[in-house]
């Protein structure tokens, strides 16, 4: 079968334990995407430059990749992430404020947070109050870097920190993310969930593209609309081919510790409707309070003993 894969993805390397950058081959991303099927991946990556050894030019590589984001944010925007994530983070502080027995400051950390727009979102509106302190953390240091002059310039209280998912720098109270989760295959998923277990954080929230079977539709016409980079283009229809099922993310997140909660599972809702929804996890605690906190839309999250029941 064909396994899809992102461009970007492919174009950075990163050293996962020293978090230096590696030189990629063109020819061996190239080999990746015809072997994967993807010629139009292929024919994009064939367009950029190269030394005389073959390697991509990082340059080149990183403005590119910071366009990408950059109309990444604009999808954010219209998707309004910032409100939807705020919708359940507003709650689940609410219960961790009531039960954690421990007054603030309390963290929350965005994981892959690329431009780190979520972050700087709930800055700009101090929407989790001034209790809560916002850092955002991601593998690529060009992207952190640009996140952080951004919120130079718009004058923010929050920070961005280089670092791995699978070896998180920042302790958080909350972890969260927007768009990751389907770019971590096989093991990797349960791993990224274990990583923030085995931390003293009470929970997380994190959300993808939910995998309708008109997630790639929606994604093709949305990014077409949107997107003016053909690789983001590209990797805007595959991260929706690529989305974890809901049996999969509950699955993946229910690791020791952590009770996992889909928020509105595939079959509950209008597939129309649904394009990001997150996958929680909490710390068993905590979850009748944040029953309690999302009030009448607490109806809206199942757990895996559910799943069947709500797609029914
Ligand atoms: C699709 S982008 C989403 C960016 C951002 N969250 C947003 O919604 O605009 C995925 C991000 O995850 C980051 N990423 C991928 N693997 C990672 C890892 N192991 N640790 C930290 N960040 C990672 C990438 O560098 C990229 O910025």
């Amino acid at each position: 079968m064909q396994q899809l894969v992102e461009i970007s993805d492919l174009i950075t390397a990163v050293d996962p334990h020293t978090g230096h950058r590696l030189p990629v081959q063109r020819a061996e991303v190239l080999r990746q995407l015809r072997e994967s099927g993807d010629k139009r991946a292929a024919r994009i990556v064939a367009g950029l430059p190269m030394d005389q050894d073959g390697v991509l030019d990082p340059y080149t590589v990183d403005r590119l990749l910071i366009s990408v984001h950059t109309e990444l944010q604009r999808l954010s925007e219209e998707l309004r992430i910032g409100e939807r994530m705020l919708h359940v983070l507003g709650p689940l502080f609410a219960a961790i404020r009531a039960t954690a027995g421990q007054a603030g400051p309390y963290r929350l950390v965005d994981v892959g947070c690329g431009l780190g727009y979520l972050v700087r979102w709930l800055a700009t509106t101090n929407a989790l109050g001034p209790d809560v302190e916002l850092v955002g953390v991601d593998l690529d240091a060009t992207l952190v870097g640009e996140a952080d002059r951004l919120a130079h310039a718009e004058g923010l209280d929050c920070r961005f920190v280089h670092g791995n998912a699978f070896d998180l720098p920042e302790a958080a109270t909350v972890y969260v993310s927007t768009g990751v989760l389907h770019h971590f295959r096989g093991p990797a998923l349960a791993e990224f969930f274990q990583a923030q277990a085995a931390s003293p954080a009470h929970a997380f929230c994190h959300f993808d593209i939910a995998a309708t079977r008109l997630a790639p539709v929606g994604a093709w016409v949305f990014h077409r609309a949107r997107m003016r980079n053909p690789l983001g283009r590209h990797d805007g229809v595959v991260s929706a081919l690529r989305a974890h099922s809901d049996e999969t993310l509950l699955r993946a997140a229910a690791v020791p510790g952590i009770h996992a909660l889909l928020y509105e599972p595939r079959g509950a809702v209008n597939p129309f409707c649904t394009t990001l929804r997150p996958i929680i996890g909490v710390r068993p605690q905590f979850e009748a309070p944040l029953r309690r906190a999302l009030g009448r839309d607490a109806r809206r999250i199942v757990g895996p003993e559910h799943l069947a029941e709500a797609a029914r």
